[in-house]
């Protein structure tokens, strides 16, 4: 099986526990850094002219902070260089906070087919906590914009003063959003981050 990954290191604002490679403050940056993934695209064609590839996936920081036409473009480059399965599963990552009918309807549109969504807590003050830019009801809205669709949602245990109440809350609300996979992280206090900070404070 065959894979390309595609990283967008934009985020509207950092969470605490995260050291993914994104740079919230560099969202001006989203132009050229998309252009240069355009071109390395087109480089690399000639070199995996051999392979059929089963999936395209735009990971991140967070895919749907930048404008939708970068992503639509992005799409339409894989099909130009690249040679994709018939029906190849098509993967955006979206944090709730910077979405909206418009983008997800140009997603779907250019042919996006899985989305997949960071929820990571239903209680809005451990959202707060762990500095997510978005409230459960954010990802109400989100869910109800990707209603019918395959998306899955992360969810993540282990946060501070997080209870098994809250976790099955947290199941509870993923269950029912119509999402077809949740993906479960355990929290890892990354070097570097301000809840590692927290942890070696105890
Ligand atoms: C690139 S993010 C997903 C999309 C989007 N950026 C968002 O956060 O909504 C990937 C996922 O990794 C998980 N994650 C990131 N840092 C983590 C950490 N330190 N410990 C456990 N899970 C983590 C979170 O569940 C997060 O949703
Ligand atoms: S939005 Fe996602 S990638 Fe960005 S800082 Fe938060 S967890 Fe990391």
């Amino acid at each position: 099986m065959s894979g390309i990954y595609v990283h967008i290191p934009f985020c509207k604002s950092k969470c605490r526990y995260c050291d993914f490679t994104s740079f919230p403050d560099k969202i001006g940056f989203a132009e050229s850094y998309m252009t240069c993934v355009y071109h390395e695209m087109a480089m690399r064609g000639e070199e995996l002219k051999d392979y059929v590839f089963d999936t395209l996936y735009i990971g991140g920081g967070t895919p749907s902070v930048v404008d939708e036409n970068y992503i639509a473009m992005l799409v339409a480059a894989a099909k130009k260089y690249f040679t994709l399965k018939d029906g190849a599963e098509i993967t955006i990552e979206m944090n709730p906070g910077t979405v909206s009918a418009g983008k997800i309807a140009l997603y779907k549109k250019c042919g996006i087919n899985r989305f997949s969504v960071g929820l990571q807590s239903a209680v809005d003050a451990q959202l707060a906590e762990v500095g997510r830019c978005h409230s459960l009801n954010e990802f109400l809205a989100c869910a109800k914009l990707l209603k019918g669709e395959n998306f899955s949602v992360d969810v993540m245990i282990g946060l501070k003063g997080q209870t098994l109440a809250d976790i099955g809350k947290t199941i509870e609300v993923v269950a029912n959003s119509g999402a077809s996979h949740i993906s479960m992280y355990a929290l890892t206090p990354e070097d570097g981050t301000p809840i590692y900070t927290d942890y070696l404070n105890g």
